[in-house]
């Protein structure tokens, strides 16, 4: 898709320390790519230190910072943090986008898919969020957005782990909107719906995901573009959305308002 869109002018972007996790693909990049058009500095975290090197090398033209880290190791987030201080300045805006799918019968999964799941998915966004508020409350403002899903408002069989951390995402989400609103940091989450991206790719892979299917039961008849993600993330990051915090945007084309069928 051309993404002529993301490259509108969004105030209160250039110059801002944006951090995003998850960043070397999908939605993670074009979140990244979107912000760095937009004149923001950019530090891009991600587990895939390989994929992470295509990334910033894509995106060489623009200020950004690449950053081999698991964003569940305690230690390697809060060293993220300092490099980010040092190459950057104070984180301003966060993206917890890093996570996984996890779309399997509940008898079979294992306890460490379970916790990886809840790791990745939910607790990692918790760190991220409080070491990314000591950076915001020196400066009296910052923005933290989560990648929920529409799974984190809907529910079905076979994917109660991933369902269970988006949901707990939403919560979140709310919860640190309530806290740190006094602090000047604005705390909202983005629900996509199916994304074209690997993490959908592998699903149909692994024949747990019907495309064909999903497309019909969409109003809208077609999978969400990630440029289309990051074309929300900059409005909710940007000044015109300064009265919004707490709550989870959907962006799915329709399919939570169709509801199952
Ligand atoms: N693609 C979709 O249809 C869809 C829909 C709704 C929500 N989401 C959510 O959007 C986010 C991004 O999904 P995507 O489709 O772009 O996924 P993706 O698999 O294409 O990319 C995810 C990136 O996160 C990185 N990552 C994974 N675990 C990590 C860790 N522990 N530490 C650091 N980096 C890590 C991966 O290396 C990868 O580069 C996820 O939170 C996902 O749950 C995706």
């Amino acid at each position: 898709m051309e993404n002529n869109q993301a490259k509108n002018h969004y105030s209160g972007i250039a110059g801002k320390t944006v951090m995003v996790t998850g960043a070397a693909a999908g939605i993670g990049f074009c979140l990244s790519k979107a912000f760095a058009e937009q004149g923001a500095k950019v530090f891009m975290i991600d587990l895939n230190q390989t994929a992470l090197t295509e990334a910033t090398d894509a995106l060489k033209d623009y200020c950004v910072q690449g950053y081999a880290a698991n964003v569940t190791d305690d230690d390697a987030v809060r060293a993220a943090f300092d490099a980010c201080k040092n190459s950057f300045g104070l984180v301003e805006v966060l993206f917890n986008n890093a996570g996984i799918s996890l779309n399997k019968r509940s008898l079979e999964i294992t306890m460490s898919e379970w916790r990886r799941c809840v790791d990745i998915n939910l607790s990692s966004l918790f760190l991220c969020s409080q070491e990314a508020a000591k950076h915001m409350q020196q400066q009296g403002h910052g923005v933290i957005i989560n990648t929920a899903s529409i799974w984190g408002l809907s529910t079905s069989a076979e994917r109660t782990a991933y369902c269970t951390t988006k949901a707990g995402v939403v919560s979140m989400t709310k919860c640190l909107a309530a806290e740190w609103g006094k602090l000047g940091i604005r705390v909202l989450a983005i629900g996509p719906g199916y994304t074209r991206t690997a993490l959908v790719e592998k699903l149909q892979q692994q024949n747990t995901l019907d495309v064909t299917d999903l497309e019909r039961r969409t109003p809208l008849g077609r999978l969400a573009e990630p440029e289309e993600i990051a074309e929300l993330a900059l409005f909710l990051a940007s000044d015109a959305a300064r009265f919004m915090t707490g709550q989870t945007y959907l962006i799915d084309g329709g399919w939570e308002a169709n509801g199952f069928q």
